[in-house]
């Protein structure tokens, strides 16, 4: 008989799988179970872009493409960066990979030796610290405060820093906090890093979805640019999670040497998605605007009835999730969850899902039908009445 734990790679078997998993596995045994759990947009992609990748495939698009992508994809992101953020990358600093999280995990092993730092602040997106510990290197965690905004402040960062350290990570703005970073925190950021030769990577994927203020970039910041790469994808902002497409802008140098572990893992990105991602580029800019409507009348909805309800919360200033404290009602985050979960049939996600700093908070992600918000409102609302 084969020892298959034996066998496995020590550093999958220590590997902790996703908090989130957990809540769907329950909520797919519910009937008429209501999920502001998953993180993704509730719109389906915009016409014009689907029927840009059925025109693809009726024209035969049916191959690999070039191991970079598309070079029309690539040269209408560089427009697309410039048009939206006055980013300046040409084609030839950008290439297209298998959703934001191929372009996260490709920065992490490209930059990473065994036993470098990578530092990360929490609460954030799930996948930083194990694809930092898969590349060897060693995670490490910076609890961002809600009096702080979820900002990652200087002084946080100051603290942190040892000559391990190799990069930093900056997910803003924030799945799961909704906090964003603006000119004045990157600049704060920038001094720190001065002098230092550690690397940035930017993960930007809701970068089309702030409220009040338009997404900053590290590769705004003239000092930071050198030393950055930005991810983005095409996800969250044209509700295109199934397609699997997202791109990294950096440094040539970096970005030929990240391109290999492409080339032999990926070939490339898929060819029907490249194709929609031209349309969605060249012609989107509406539908971003008419989903970040939408999603900001839900945000507005979703922050008052939270509060209505006694609930201390953060107002988001980006992505699409809200992140109030649950704490002081006697139980953990995973338990209120759960057991919310299993008396009034909501999944929402415990804030420890998102690392350290997230227990006593959960995450609603309020890209959901206004419907479904209400009836979780109230559904919270009989909830806590409980436990009061
Ligand atoms: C912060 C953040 N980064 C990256 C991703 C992955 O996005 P993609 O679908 O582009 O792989 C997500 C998805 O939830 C996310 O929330």
């Amino acid at each position: 008989m084969m020892d298959y734990e034996k066998l496995l790679s020590k550093n999958v078997r220590t590997l902790q799988p996703s908090g989130i998993r957990k809540f769907f596995d329950i909520l797919d045994t519910m009937k008429d179970a209501i999920s502001l759990g998953i993180g993704e947009p509730d719109f389906v992609t915009p016409w014009h872009i689907r029927e840009a990748g059925v025109y693809s495939l009726e024209q035969g698009h049916t191959k690999y493409t070039s191991n970079a992508g598309l070079s029309r994809l690539r040269a209408v992101a560089s427009e697309y960066l410039a048009r939206r953020f006055e980013l300046t990358f040409s084609p030839e600093d950008i290439f297209i990979t298998v959703g934001g999280s191929e372009a996260i995990d490709l920065c992490i092993r490209s930059l990473v030796d065994p036993g470098d730092e990578v530092i990360v602040p929490v609460p954030s997106f799930v996948c930083y610290g194990p694809l930092v510990t898969m590349a060897c290197g060693v995670p490490v965690y910076v609890e961002t405060k809600a009096e702080n905004e979820f900002k990652l402040t200087a002084e946080e960062l100051r603290a942190v820093i040892t000559p391990r350290t190799k990069l930093l990570v900056l997910p803003y703005p924030n799945n799961p906090t909704g906090a964003i970073l603006e000119r004045g925190d990157l600049e704060a950021i920038a001094e720190v890093l001065k002098g230092t030769d550690i690397m940035v990577l930017s993960d930007e994927i809701y970068a089309e979805l702030t409220y009040g203020q338009k997404h900053v970039s590290p590769c705004n910041i003239p000092e930071l640019k050198e030393r950055t790469m930005l991810v983005n994808g095409f996800s969250k902002a044209y509700a295109m999670t199934g397609w699997r497409l997202g791109y990294v802008c950096g440094p040539r140098p970096i970005m030929k040497q990240m391109l290999k572990i492409h080339q032999y893992g990926i070939m490339s990105a898929p060819t029907t998605s490249q194709y929609a991602a031209i349309e969605a580029l060249k012609n989107g800019d509406g539908d971003i605007e008419t989903m970040r409507e939408s999603y900001n009348k839900r945000r507005k909805l979703l922050l008052k009835g939270l509060r209505d309800l006694g609930l201390t919360c953060f107002e988001p200033r980006g992505a699409f999730y809200m992140f109030p404290k649950i704490g002081g009602f006697g139980l953990s985050s995973d338990e209120f969850c759960t057991r919310f979960l299993q008396e009034e049939k909501v999944a929402i996600i415990p804030g420890t899902a998102f690392g350290q700093g997230g227990e006593g908070f959960t995450r609603i992600c309020y890209a959901s039908s206004v419907e479904n918000i209400e009836t979780a409102l109230s559904r919270l609302g009989d909830f806590l009445g409980r436990l009061r």
